[in-house]
């Protein structure tokens, strides 16, 4: 009798399983034949494009209404500004961040704010846009800013600085001894946001570039969940994490080391007391003492929001100022302009007052946006603005890496790093952020966003005047590594050059 049950237990387990598999495959129309739905399976876009943004872009910016269906993954992907701002605010109840999101970056984000919706989205937002709207945490950031380019960013440059008489060409083409500025930047940036954060220092950034296994876990979790995001057949890797292999196993043991050092932070924070301590973590902890699974998660949420963001934003930046000069010869002068001459690096005030370094910063996260692309899901069946039907469910995508190359947005110079298009009369003068949603819009905009431009800015206005930063390779192009931020292939190889100021 037992043994019969059982196997009608397991043969209605399997038929229901196998109905669920076929109606979820239906779902994902696996058999659409167009164009585009081919080229992603079978990837034959890459005959012609580096990465999957560029192709992306390529089909944009020739769709008519600036929309497009990957039908076999249920992703619209949009770059019109029109639907950019129904998604994000007219009918924001409807596209949510959504089950499938949040259960592809569950295992890495948790309920991290980055991962949920409703009240735990709404509790933590308000934490955090108390704290990071505070005078004192801006001011609190912009120190720890200032301290971490003054004792760690510029000795390591200065230290692996090369000698001026080297001609440009042989700097450009000798690739053996160049310095990569994307591991720098991140450790940069991993040092500010803990300390910023948790009030923690894992001082990453030191002359001997110490390896770290926190870091590289970080990176391999964040690549894989996005790999995740953009499988073609989801049930695959569902299945590799049943059945703990291949890349799954992989994301599984770099979660394990993340936890580890997130566990040690917030019991040193708890240690230590944390009512008195300015940092994030110990501001949370006042309210969210309990349940270190959830600080745990807003630890790793802060950390992605920190650290790789600013990383790609500052990479972006020194890619397009090595191909630009004149931006650079502007940004030099106007830093020398403001700068007190009896101080060493410039202020808080200061950096504000400068309308040329604004400009530049803004413009190159146009063109090279650290988040390239985001989505949300379908609550019910709809109509975008261009006309185009959502069904319940649906994947709907903004694209701000297509939109910030589209010339029906920027103008026929769109490719073009040119902070001028950001000045009138030489002050700066803000975008309207549908059209350039590198920092999300409406509500659920980032709330870092003063914040990253502070910190990028400080970092360009203290490198530049000091330092020639040149990419080694002329023809360097970028080649993005899948990921949940946008990240560099090989990193960012580059020669720098003290310079005497
Ligand atoms: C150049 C740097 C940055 C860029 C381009 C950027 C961009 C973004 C984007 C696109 C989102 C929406 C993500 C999503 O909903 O999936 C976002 C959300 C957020 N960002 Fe940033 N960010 C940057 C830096 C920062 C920093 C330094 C912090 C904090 C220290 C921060 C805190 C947040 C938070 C808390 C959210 C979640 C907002 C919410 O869901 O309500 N960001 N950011």
């Amino acid at each position: 009798m037992a043994t019969s049950t059982g196997f009608l237990f397991f043969f209605f387990t399997f038929i229901f399983s196998l109905f669920s598999f076929l109606v979820f495959i239906s779902r994902m129309k696996p058999w659409c034949n167009c164009h585009t739905c081919r080229s992603y399976l079978t990837k034959s876009w890459t005959h012609t494009f580096t990465n999957l943004c560029d192709w992306f872009t390529h089909l944009l910016k020739n769709s008519p209404t600036g929309t497009i269906h990957v039908h076999l993954v249920g992703n619209i992907i949009t770059s019109n500004p029109d639907n950019v701002e129904y998604i994000l605010k007219t009918r924001f109840d409807n596209y949510p961040k959504g089950k499938p999101f949040s259960t592809i970056l569950n295992d890495f984000l948790g309920r991290g704010i980055f991962n949920v919706d409703g009240d735990s989205w709404k509790f933590q937002r308000k934490m955090a846009s108390f704290e990071l709207g505070s005078v004192a945490i801006r001011s609190y950031a912009f120190e720890t800013v200032i301290d971490e380019i003054k004792t760690r960013l510029i000795p390591v440059l200065a230290s692996k600085a090369h000698d001026k008489t080297e001609s440009l060409t042989e700097a450009e083409t000798e690739r053996s001894d160049a310095l990569d500025l994307q591991d720098i930047l991140r450790r940069f940036s991993f040092d500010v946001t803990c300390k910023f954060s948790f009030g923690t220092d894992p001082a990453c950034l030191l002359p001997s570039l110490p390896s770290s296994n926190f870091a590289e876990a970080f990176d391999l979790a964040s690549k894989i969940s996005a790999e995740r995001g953009i499988a073609a057949l989801p049930m695959i890797w569902k299945m590799k994490r049943f059945f703990k292999i291949g890349s799954e196993k992989k994301l599984s043991e770099a979660i394990n080391v993340i936890n580890d050092l997130a566990y040690d932070i917030i019991k040193q924070r708890r240690e230590m007391g944390f009512a008195s301590k300015k940092d994030l973590l110990s501001r949370f902890m006042g309210s969210v003492n309990d349940d270190d699974k959830y600080l745990r998660d807003i630890v790793i949420s802060f950390l992605l929001a920190g650290r790789d963001t600013v990383s790609a934003g500052l990479a972006g930046f020194f890619t397009l100022l090595s191909k630009y000069p004149k931006v650079e010869e502007l940004v030099r002068e106007e830093v020398n302009r403001f700068r007190n001459p009896v101080q060493e690096y410039p202020t808080f005030d200061e950096i504000r007052q400068m309308h040329y370094l604004n400009a530049a910063v803004h413009e190159s996260l146009r063109l090279f946006p650290p988040v390239q692309n985001d989505s949300k899901f379908a609550e019910d069946d709809d109509v975008l603005p261009d006309g185009t039907v959502v069904k319940k469910g649906n994947r709907v995508s903004y694209h701000p890496y297509a939109m910030g190359r589209m010339e029906k947005i920027w103008g026929p110079d769109c490719l073009e790093f040119k902070p001028e298009r950001w000045l009138k009369d030489g002050i700066f003068m803000s975008e309207d952020l549908f059209k350039y949603p590198v920092f999300q819009a409406g509500s659920r905009v980032c709330l870092g966003k003063e914040l990253a431009l502070m910190n990028m800015k400080s970092v360009v206005a203290t490198l530049v005047p000091r330092f020639d930063i040149r990419l080694v390779g002329l023809d360097y192009e970028p080649r993005f590594v899948p990921g949940l931020t946008a990240s560099l292939r090989g990193g960012l190889p580059v020669k720098v050059y003290e310079r005497k100021c």
